[in-house]
């Protein structure tokens, strides 16, 4: 049984209400703790809120207490402000006269909503010694959970797939855009606490218990999206972090696997890690992995670590103290065992980055887009990556002779630079001309004069191919010469965003 019963439900709902009504909600806890605390909570310190909750008394200071600080509470003070046996009988709280949390209740949420993420408390959550966390450990919302969160497109759907969805919080938001949504674990235990995180949000998803797409075979859905155990490591320690195969192939399965779970113009998003092995490009490794798909791919790279950089960020991450002489030593072990695994793979670098599958009719006409953007001045938004994937999916309508009489005209908010000032980065000149988007994700584009007069000329009434002959007049050229570079550039700057192609033009 992976769900809650009706009794539990409702105890979930009771509990829902009585969270809200003592204003233990995101902003509440902001306003309660202060900024500073607010923030010192996200980075695992947990003093400057104790502090600030020192005098505080009621219901809220009571949750915050207990379910983000994890400390312990008296028993009668619990059940004068909260529905004790609600808090018992989800399993909440334990302990006798003096009750613990033994989960993370987190309040989070959209700009509009509240909802609440059940997790296990993290190695530093409590502030005591909890040790290395468990095998079945079930993180809380994290930096991954948050960049796959702001990825997805948003796009109303009927059904949508939330893999390996641990404390839930991409399904939940999933449920604000999707009919339906499927969330699946390997690890039984993150489906109680998924369980637990919906019917508190009041939210209600089909939970399925399972490995990679075993629970949805023979299913498809509009939008698959997960933040798998990514982790390239030895052997499977954690379920939220080690898949436990070789090398990246966790990331190349799920990226061969999910298209057969796409529904007919569906979207798939995952986020991975992937080897930069000594020698090879990671572009071509990553393309090995979408060539068989027969969806359009876009694979960006946002970050990557040398070896021992990545050890040691995944060794602190699960905890554990360095701090005695045994648990030391086991941690120099582990250490010097990852890199060895790594340097058996001749990994000079891992990769951290996602891939998004469309599956679409016209699919595969532009061959896929794999791309660094370690340089990019902040992530994609989810109707970002939906307009790029739909710019891509249009492609095949768009031959040369329908560009030539396109109309382009520039995006909202286009920003064309000639003189040199620092750019989108703050980097000083000497600096081409360039073009971007007021605040837009991407670094600015470098365009050279033919290309500043062709997108001065992108008004939305003259066509590409008057465009053209007026690049060719200016600059003594001729219209031929000028066409193949055209075409490209016009491309280029549609897919990033700078220009817009108006259907009609098609
Ligand atoms: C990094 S956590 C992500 C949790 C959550 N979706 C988020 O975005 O924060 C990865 C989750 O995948 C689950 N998982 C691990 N191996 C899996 C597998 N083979 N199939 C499905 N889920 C798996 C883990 O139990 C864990 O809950």
């Amino acid at each position: 049984m992976t769900d809650l019963g009706r009794a539990d439900r409702a105890a979930a709902l009771r509990l829902r209400e009585a969270f809200l009504d003592a204003g233990f909600t995101a902003d509440g806890l902001l306003s309660m703790l202060g900024a500073s605390a607010y923030a010192a909570l996200g980075r695992g310190e947990h003093v400057p809120s104790r502090r600030a909750l020192q005098d505080r008394h009621g219901a809220e200071a009571e949750l915050a207490r207990l379910f983000v600080l994890g400390d312990t509470a008296e028993r009668s003070d619990v059940a004068r402000h909260l529905p004790l046996d609600d808090l018992l009988a989800l399993g909440l709280v334990g302990g006798g006269a003096t009750l613990r949390a033994l989960v993370d209740v987190r309040p989070y949420g959209e700009s509009d909503t509240d909802w609440y993420v059940v997790s296990d408390h993290g190695p530093d959550s409590s502030g005591h010694d909890v040790g290395e966390v468990a095998a079945d450990h079930v993180l809380g919302v994290g930096g991954a959970s948050l960049t796959l969160a702001r990825l997805t497109p948003r796009t109303p759907v009927d059904r949508a797939l939330d893999l390996g969805t641990g404390c839930g919080v991409q399904a939940l938001h999933l449920g604000r855009h999707a009919g339906a949504v499927v969330a699946t674990d390997r690890n039984r235990r993150a489906l109680r606490l998924a369980a637990a995180t919906a019917a508190l949000s009041g939210q209600q998803w089909d939970l399925r218990e399972g490995s990679m797409f075993e629970p949805v075979v023979g299913e498809t859905f509009d939008l698959v999206v997960s933040n798998p155990p990514f982790v390239i490591s030895p052997g499977h320690r954690y379920t939220y972090r080690d898949a436990g195969l070789p090398a990246d192939d966790l990331g190349r399965l799920l990226v061969t696997q999910a298209p057969a779970r796409l529904a007919d113009g569906g979207t798939a998003v995952i986020l991975a890690n992937w080897l930069h092995v000594r020698g090879e490009d990671w572009r071509e490794r990553v393309a090995t992995w979408v060539a068989s798909t027969g969806c359009d791919a876009w694979v960006a790279e946002r970050e990557v670590q040398d070896p021992a950089e990545y050890v040691g960020l995944w060794l602190r991450d699960a905890g554990g103290h360095a701090d005695d002489a045994d648990a030391s030593a086991e941690h120099d072990r582990r250490y010097a065992e990852w890199l060895d695994e790594l340097r058996a793979m001749d990994a000079d670098g891992i990769g951290f980055g996602w891939v998004v599958l469309h599956k679409g009719g016209t699919y595969g006409a532009q061959g896929p887009r794999i791309e660094d953007v370690a340089s990019a001045p902040r992530q994609p938004r989810g109707d970002e990556v939906a307009s790029l994937v739909a710019t891509r999916a249009g492609w095949a309508e768009w031959d040369a002779f329908a560009l030539l009489d396109a109309r382009p005209r520039r995006a909202e908010g286009l920003r064309l630079v000639e003189e040199d000032r620092a750019d989108s980065l703050g980097r000083l000149g000497p600096m081409p001309p360039r073009v971007g988007i007021v605040d837009g994700w991407r670094p600015d584009v470098a365009l050279d004069s033919v290309g500043v007069h062709l997108v001065r000329q992108f008004d939305g009434v003259t066509s590409l191919s008057d465009a053209i002959d007026s690049v060719a007049a200016a600059y003594d050229l001729d219209p031929d010469d000028v066409l193949p570079g055209a075409l490209l550039a016009v491309r280029g700057l549609v897919e990033d965003g700078l220009l817009v192609l108006d259907r009609d033009d098609a």
